[in-house]
């Protein structure tokens, strides 16, 4: 049997929506209860049984390369003032991580497709770290583990949403094999007329090695930008793909409105720091 080990964290786009901190801050950067957002991302892929991460960065993004590092100087300075027990707040998860850049944000798809040669032909988990799920029981990523462990074919994470709000994501259309799972026929990336239904597609996916030989040949797209819904799409005439709804709350930290919720829900849990 398959398993997924390894996973892609694309962060370098140019987070348009949240400009213009965006200019110097990238927004996977953007702090909740005093870590950064794609912190709780590296949080989610170890608890779900990750072992490499390749995380896509850009010029403007070396911040978040700055995070992961381990700070000596700071940690010699904590022992050296007795500090000891703020050695926790600056402990990293414990999980490989590289990098690479992209050169250009041409879209998702080409985000995806620098982590070729990382994957080696295994499966490989996708996490867009300005989207966070909150879930006490099982983390979003691990939900979608357990049926590429059943099904050994690439998955999707789904939510279901109103209808103002399908044009702003991939939407697929599915039947409905099990609660809550679906065998995807179609997907369209962010449909203006007409969704094929209201199960949008949102941060997490597991890909099989094959979506490389879409990703390759893929087109630019919607916004002129390379999809990785499109790439699913051609590879769904040739393999199957599942779509599961992901439990637990999501927010898209790239909306300001879901942040400040986030933010407050943090504020009003013990989580948070006196
Ligand atoms: P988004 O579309 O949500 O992020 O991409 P964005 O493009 O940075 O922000 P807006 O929409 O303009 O406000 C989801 C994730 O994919 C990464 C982004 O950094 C984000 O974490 N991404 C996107 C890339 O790594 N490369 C790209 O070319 C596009």
């Amino acid at each position: 049997m398959k398993k997924v080990r390894k996973a892609i964290i694309p962060a370098a786009g140019y987070g348009t929506r949240s400009l213009p901190i965006t200019k110097v801050i990238p927004k996977e950067l953007f702090p909740i209860g005093g870590k950064p957002a794609i912190h709780y991302i590296v949080e989610e892929a170890a608890a779900s049984g990750i072992e490499e991460v390749l995380m896509i960065v850009s010029r403007n993004k070396n911040l978040i390369v700055d995070y992961f590092d381990q700070s000596l100087e700071l940690e010699a300075f904590l022992e050296k003032e007795n500090k000891l027990h703020l050695m926790e707040e600056v402990k990293i998860p414990k999980i490989h991580i590289q990098y690479i850049r992209q050169p250009y944000a041409n879209g998702l798809g080409g985000a995806v497709n620098l982590g070729k040669q990382f994957t080696n032909n295994e499966p490989v988990a996708v996490i867009l770290p300005d989207d966070i799920f909150i879930n006490n029981q099982q983390p979003g990523l691990k939900q979608l583990i357990n049926t590429y462990e059943t099904y050994q074919q690439s998955v999707v994470a789904l939510k279901k949403m109103e209808e103002d709000q399908l044009k702003n994501y991939g939407v697929i259309k599915g039947k409905e094999i099990k609660e809550g799972l679906y065998e995807m026929t179609d997907i369209v990336e962010k449909p203006l007329y007409s969704a094929p239904s209201n199960l949008a597609v949102i941060g997490r996916y597991i890909l099989e090695p094959a979506i490389f030989s879409f990703l390759e040949k893929q087109i630019a797209g919607t916004g002129m930008e390379i999809q990785l819904t499109d790439a699913i799409k051609n590879m769904l005439e040739v393999s199957k793909c599942y779509g599961v709804e992901i439990k637990g709350d999501r927010y898209d930290i790239g909306s300001e409105k879901d942040y400040i919720k986030i933010v407050n829900n943090f504020y009003n849990s013990s989580k948070l720091k006196t």
